[in-house]
C-alpha cells in the first residue's frame, strides 16, 4: 500500500470584511459600486445567481430585525442558502469556544456572519475561521451599517467625498463606524456627543493621525452648521447597563427640526434604526421629508449583497 503524505498546502487567508479601518479604501468603494449595480439588477458577469451553492452562517449574541432578514434575502435572492444560529439554541451558549465553533462551521458554510459583544470575539472567529467572517454588530463598530449609508448618502446627495456629515447624539459603535467611514470616504465628519459619551480615544486618535477631517465637541447647533446629512442613533445601546441617566445627559443632542434647519436646507436624516421618536430624534424628523430612513433601511440589503460578493471572492 502507498501511504500518500498530504503536501502543506497555503491556505490564502480568507477576505473577511471586520472593520473599515482595516479595509483599503478602494476595496469599500468597489463594494459600493458593485451593491449600486446589484441594486439596479446590472449584474457583474451578468449571473444573477452569482450566490448558487454557497452558504452564509448567521450567528446572532444579540437581537436584530434588520441584520437577520437583509442578509438571508439578500444571499437567497442571488441563489445562496442561510443558517442561522442562536446564541442560546446552539452550543456556544453552553460553553464550546469560538475558536472550535468557528472551525466547525467552515466545513459546512463558505462565509460566516456575527453579531456579537466584544470586538475581541469577532476578531477570534476570524482568526479560526477558513471562510470570510462579516461583522454584523459588535459593541465597538457597525461596518455593515456604514456600507449601506453611504450607498444611501450618494443615492441622495451624490459623492460623499468632501460632503459634512454631523453625529448628534452617543458615541457609540455607530458613531466609530462613522469615523472609520470618514476616513476611508474622505468626507468632514462633526460629532457632537456629551464628554463621557464620546467614542473612544484610539479610534480619534487613529482618524487623526490618517489626517481624517473628524471633529468632536459638545457643541450639536455649532456641529450641524454646513451639514449635508445629520445621523444619530439610539440613546441606550444593546448591553448598555450605566449607573447614570442616559437621556439627561443625552437629551441636548436630540436631532429636533429646529436642529435640522441649522443644517443645509437640503440636508438629508439618516438613523441605522430602530429609533426611539421623542428620544434620539422628535417624530416630525423622521417621518419628515428630510428623513431618508426608509431607503438606508432597504440599503442594507444591496450593500450586503456588495460585501457577500467581495467576501466570496466574487469581484
Ligand atoms: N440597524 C440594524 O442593524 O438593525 P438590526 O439591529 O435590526 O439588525
Ligand atoms: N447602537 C445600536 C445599533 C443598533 C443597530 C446598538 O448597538 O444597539
Amino acid at each position: 500500500m502507498t501511504v500518500v503524505t498530504p503536501t502543506p498546502v497555503a491556505l490564502a487567508t480568507p477576505k473577511h470584511f471586520l472593520d473599515l479601518d482595516i479595509m483599503s479604501g478602494a476595496d469599500l468603494r468597489r463594494i459600493i459600486e458593485t451593491s449600486k449595480a446589484v441594486k439596479a439588477k446590472d449584474f457583474p458577469n451578468g449571473n444573477a445567481k452569482p450566490f448558487a451553492g454557497k452558504a452564509l452562517a448567521m450567528i446572532f449574541e444579540k437581537p436584530s430585525t434588520r441584520t437577520r432578514v437583509s442578509f438571508e434575502i439578500g444571499m437567497k435572492s442571488l441563489g445562496g442558502d442561510v443558517v442561522v444560529l442562536e446564541r442560546e439554541s446552539s452550543q456556544l451558549g453552553r460553553g464550546e469556544t469560538v475558536a472550535d465553533t468557528a472551525r466547525v462551521l467552515s466545513r459546512y458554510v463558505d462565509c460566516i456572519m456575527v453579531r456579537t459583544t466584544r470586538e475581541q470575539k469577532l476578531m477570534e472567529l476570524a482568526e479560526h475561521a477558513t471562510v470570510p467572517v462579516i461583522n454584523g454588530l459588535t459593541d465597538r463598530t457597525h461596518p455593515c451599517q456604514l456600507m449601506a449609508d453611504v450607498m444611501t448618502f450618494e443615492e441622495h446627495r451624490g459623492p460623499i467625498q468632501g460632503k459634512r456629515v454631523t453625529w448628534s447624539g452617543d458615541g457609540n459603535n455607530m458613531a466609530t463606524s462613522w469615523i472609520h467611514a470618514a476616513v476611508r470616504f474622505d468626507f468632514e465628519l462633526n460629532i457632537a456627543c456629551p464628554a463621557n459619551l464620546a467614542p473612544p480615544r484610539d479610534v480619534i486618535n487613529w482618524a487623526q493621525g490618517q489626517g481624517g477631517k473628524v471633529k468632536i465637541s459638545d457643541n450639536p447647533q455649532e456641529a450641524v452648521k454646513g451639514a449635508d446629512c445629520i445621523v444619530t442613533d439610539t440613546w441606550v445601546s444593546m448591553g448598555d447597563a450605566d449607573s447614570f441617566d442616559r437621556t439627561e445627559q443625552l437629551r441636548r443632542f436630540q436631532v429636533d427640526e429646529k436642529l435640522m434647519k441649522q443644517a443645509k436646507p437640503d440636508a438629508i436624516f439618516m438613523h441605522c434604526l430602530p429609533a426611539h421618536r421623542g428620544d434620539e430624534m422628535t417624530a416630525a424628523v423622521i417621518d419628515g421629508p428630510q428623513s431618508v430612513v426608509w431607503d438606508e433601511a432597504e440599503n442594507r440589503l444591496h450593500a450586503q449583497q456588495g460585501i457577500l460578493y467581495w467576501c466570496l471572492g466574487l469581484l
